[in-house]
């Protein structure tokens, strides 16, 4: 045959444009797009289906430590199966530095679980600890390696670094060619907050939303888009959950900064009422930044429509809600600041966001290839070979039924949680086989790729994350830092 796998009679979707054609792989990549293609070893009938491009996750904690009594739900095998399972082709999990760790180490240690995944994966590097030992000794050769990111908490106790670290961090990021990502809250309100709702005896979920109001991140992602000017460094802040963070984020793009933004399903379809559930539902809610209103999901549905918000990526970071002894993992009743933060969403990350965007008519099908694939592929290195349906790209690609109607429950998701947020949300439109370089990792919710398919994905300087070289002094305070 003249081609691995053929995908005949499909209607391609991308970021610029919806055409009918066949798709020809050979060797894990497309090598022809056109109608009526010679013949595959492997055929598949995409009649009546979208083909889109595998989409690419890239805020994913999978298999991440964590201090205290809880763990992440997931390994890498479980994950990338989740991920398959929704359409998801690449992800961008997180190595993480604690405190007096080495961060190579660290890395070393996730390049050992990622081993066990079914699809392409990259690392960004949390730092928790920017000792000018390990930023001048460690982290050049890692970078260098290939991981071209890095994330900082401004909040979190055990995680959070002050703004003199941030601005060591972002100065780094500058020098070296990796993007800095931020989790923007003030912590300091947070905690104020925090100590005062627990003094009152406020410890339910619902008080979760009460201790992290959207001041708290609105100021703060006012001050990290401050810093990025200040260093000239190009930024993508986390998270975005809302009207005034959205704004600020606008403002710092208007004033021509290298400033992106990232927003999460769950800030689109959930909101801070959630959190206030019968018994003790309301904590599979609780995540950081806070739900908020239905406005600000008008509010953020807007901004990508505009290109404010590019980027939709899930935050997957699981916990399970029952324990080996079937109580509660972080005990009955647990005051919502002994709840772990974060929700699964590795496979419904693009079920929801079609159903809600394209089905809806909030936007459209290259918008939503736009925001799944695309442009997180480009802001982080990883086209042309990812994001895209082209010649030459890697053959991963989801075929899509989009009038099927869904029902989600936990057990469609292929994750290792014992719950989703979103279960018995409807949703209209769902990936039915998804590959990755040409072959299928999930097909009708059957898994058929062992764990260790995946390749790890080291980036290479790219052009997009250069420094605008402009600074608000007529002087360069970059350089002059040692490094
Ligand atoms: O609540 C969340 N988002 N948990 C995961 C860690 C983070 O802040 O991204
Ligand atoms: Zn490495
Ligand atoms: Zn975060
Ligand atoms: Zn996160």
């Amino acid at each position: 045959a003249e081609f691995d796998l053929v995908i005949r009679n499909g209607t391609i979707g991308t970021a610029s444009a919806v055409f009918e054609s066949d798709i020809g792989v050979k060797d894990g990549r497309i090598a022809a797009l056109a109608k009526g293609l010679g013949a595959g070893a492997q055929e598949v009938d995409a009649s009546g289906r979208l083909v889109l491009p595998g989409g690419v996750d890239t805020h994913t904690h999978i298999e991440e430590p964590r201090g205290g009594p809880t763990k992440n739900a997931d390994t890498f095998a479980s994950g990338s199966a989740s991920a398959a399972a929704g359409g998801t082709t690449t992800v961008i999990s997180f190595a993480r530095q604690g405190r007096g760790e080495s961060l190579a180490e660290q890395v070393a240690l996730h390049h050992e679980r990622g081993k066990r995944s079914r699809i392409d994966y990259s690392f960004h590097m949390i730092i928790t600890d920017p000792t000018p030992q390990m930023i001048t000794e460690e982290l050049p050769a890692l970078v260098e390696a290939g991981h071209r990111s890095l994330k900082i908490f401004l909040t979190y106790e055990g995680a959070r670094i002050t703004d003199a670290e941030a601005l060591r961090v972002l100065a780094a990021g500058r020098k070296l060619g990796a993007l800095v990502c931020i989790h923007a809250e003030h912590h300091e309100m947070i905690q104020f907050y925090t100590e005062a709702l627990l003094a009152a005896g406020l410890t339910l979920p619902k008080h979760h939303a009460w201790s992290k109001p959207m001041v708290v991140e609105r100021e703060c992602t006012h001050r990290v888009c401050a810093m990025a000017e200040a260093l000239d460094v190009p930024i993508q802040v986390f998270h975005v959950s809302g009207a005034e963070s959205a704004e600020e984020i606008e403002r710092a793009q208007k004033r021509g900064l290298k400033v992106w933004a990232e927003t999460c399903p769950q800030y689109l379809v959930l909101t801070a009422d959630d959190l206030d559930r019968p018994g003790f539902e309301g904590a599979k809610f609780i995540f950081s930044p806070a739900g908020r209103t239905r406005a600000d999901q008008d509010a953020l549905w807007d901004a990508i429509r505009r290109g404010v918000i590019g980027n939709v990526s899930s935050d997957h970071a699981p916990t399970r809600y029952a324990g080996a002894d079937g109580k509660l993992a972080f005990g009955v009743d647990a005051p919502f600041t002994k709840v772990p933060n974060g929700i699964p969403g590795l496979a419904t990350r693009m079920p929801i966001l079609f159903s809600e965007g394209v089905a809806k008519g909030r936007i459209d099908l290259q918008t939503f290839v736009a925001i799944t694939a695309t442009n997180p592929a480009r802001l982080f290195g990883l086209d042309p070979r990812k994001g895209t349906i082209a010649i030459g790209a890697d053959a991963d690609v989801a075929i899509w039924n989009p009038e099927k109607r869904v029902t989600i429950t936990n057990s469609l998701l292929l994750h290792d949680n014992d719950h989703t947020p979103y279960e018995g949300l409807q949703v209209t439109g769902w990936p039915e086989t998804t590959f990755v370089r040409g072959t299928a990792i999930v097909r009708d919710g059957q898994l058929l790729a062992p764990p260790g398919h995946g390749q790890f994905l080291p980036r290479a300087p790219y052009a997009l994350i250069a420094p605008r070289g402009v600074f608000p002094a007529p002087f360069n305070p970059v350089d002059r830092v040692a490094l």
